[in-house]
């Protein structure tokens, strides 16, 4: 048995194919995924705290099915992302890492609350005359769409068009797609970057109050970096937020857990992302020959860090399989990474998720699921969204 991205299960149920490989195989050569996988908790965040044996420098680069052809429209492109910080090892890193972190201040981040809140109370106006909506399209994801695009400083009127891009950059490096349309793809994301490249430019020549502006002045950063750092900011708050939002809320609606009193807000998100995580797990590239349970990691051999399986590790967290909305180490899943990678934007996406919980608790208590409605979820190779929710009030 081997992963398989194009089936169902990838995202939807792994968990048994993660069990027997943690049990049996801890360090798992997957031909699929042209990469070693590692399961257990021990080992994940081991390998993400050693990030001299385990590199970064190019393992966003991750679709590993884009054609000559496509390469080719890529251009200098094709490397996707060279600069971008989750793509680059110290001392690049570090030096990338401290600026963006200075717009990720606690401060910055507790004052967007309140102009969050307000975008989920306009998605509720929005739906409230009628009694069924797609969760995922009519609420959950704009709120984040839009509270990303004025922290980034995107006029409003661009946001549609940024939000269609984002899309079509998620598919073509993150999913498998057919040839004609990753030539589709291709277009799009160099309009898309040719569009965040302009929007540096004017901010460095007139600068506003926004991100944008923050990192085209800052110091020792080069045009191409900015840009690189800007338009993948758009992708991690377009897409990683509401999918988590996503899975929590039918999670919490199928364990009829909803909605959820403010005192148990905080841990219960806790334990929906270590149960139901947006994010599968990263890639390194093994630096080295690494040997880990009588198995040889070739040096420049690509690792897959699955923070998914750590998750469910019945080693750390008792019962795995089991929603326990007030499990004591929910927090300690590695969702968010782990070691000098760790999400930067890890606190504003627990204030947005903490945040939808309570508006939409509070304006839609009695939301249920649509009965007979299949789940499917998006294919993706390290990403957990749903396609659609059904959900009526
Ligand atoms: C639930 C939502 C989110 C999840 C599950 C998530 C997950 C992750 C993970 C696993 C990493 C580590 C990548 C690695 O080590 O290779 C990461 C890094 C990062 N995330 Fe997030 N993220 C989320 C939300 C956000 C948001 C809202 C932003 C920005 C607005 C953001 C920006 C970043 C950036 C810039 C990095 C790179 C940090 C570095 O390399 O030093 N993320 N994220």
């Amino acid at each position: 048995m081997d992963f398989d991205v194009t089936a169902d299960w990838h995202v939807a149920s792994p968990y048994d194919f993660l069990r027997r490989l943690r049990h049996e195989r801890p360090v798992f050569h997957s031909e699929h995924l042209g990469a070693y996988v590692l399961t257990r908790y021990a080992d994940v965040r081991a390998a993400y705290g050693d990030p001299r044996r385990f590199s970064s420098a190019g393992s966003l680069t991750i679709s590993r099915s884009l054609t000559e052809e496509t390469r080719a429209r890529l251009g200098e492109h094709g490397s996707f992302l060279s600069s971008f910080v989750a793509n680059v090892d110290p001392p690049d890193h570090t030096r990338l890492r401290r600026s963006v972190s200075k717009a990720f201040t606690p401060r910055a981040v507790a004052a967007m609350e309140r102009l969050f809140r307000e975008l989920n109370e306009e998605a509720v106006d929005r739906v409230a005359g009628q009694r069924q909506a797609d969760f995922v399209a009519q609420i959950g994801h704009e709120p984040s769409i839009k509270l990303t695009a004025r922290f980034i400083g995107v006029p409003e009127a661009d946001e549609t068009f940024v939000q269609t891009h984002v899309k079509d950059w998620f598919q073509l490096f993150l999913s498998p797609q057919p040839a004609a349309r990753q030539l589709e793809l291709a277009d799009s994301f160099l309009e898309y970057l040719d569009y965040v490249d302009r929007l540096v430019a004017d901010r460095r020549k007139e600068p506003r109050d926004d991100f944008t502006s923050l990192m085209a002045g800052a110091e020792g950063l080069s045009h191409r970096e900015v840009v690189e750092l800007i338009s993948t900011i758009l992708l991690g708050g377009n897409d990683t937020v509401p999918n988590q939002l996503g899975n929590t809320v039918l999670r919490l609606l199928r364990e009829g857990a909803w909605p959820v009193p403010a005192e148990k807000r905080q841990n219960c998100v806790e334990e929906c992302m270590r149960i139901d995580g947006a994010s599968l797990g990263s890639f390194r590239y093994a630096t080295t020959d690494i040997s880990l349970h009588g198995v040889t990691i070739p040096a420049g051999a690509l690792v897959l860090l699955s923070t998914d399986s750590a998750a469910h590790d019945e080693t750390v967290f008792t019962d795995p399989e089991r929603f326990v909305i007030d499990r004591p180490n929910a927090d300690a899943h590695l969702v968010f990474g782990y070691g000098i990678h760790f999400c930067v934007g890890a606190a504003l996406a627990r204030l947005q998720l903490r945040t939808a919980l309570e508006v939409l608790g509070r304006r839609l208590p009695y939301l249920r699921l649509v009965d007979g409605e299949p789940i499917a979820y998006r294919k993706s190779i390290v990403g957990r969204g749903l396609q659609a929710l059904r959900v009526a009030w």
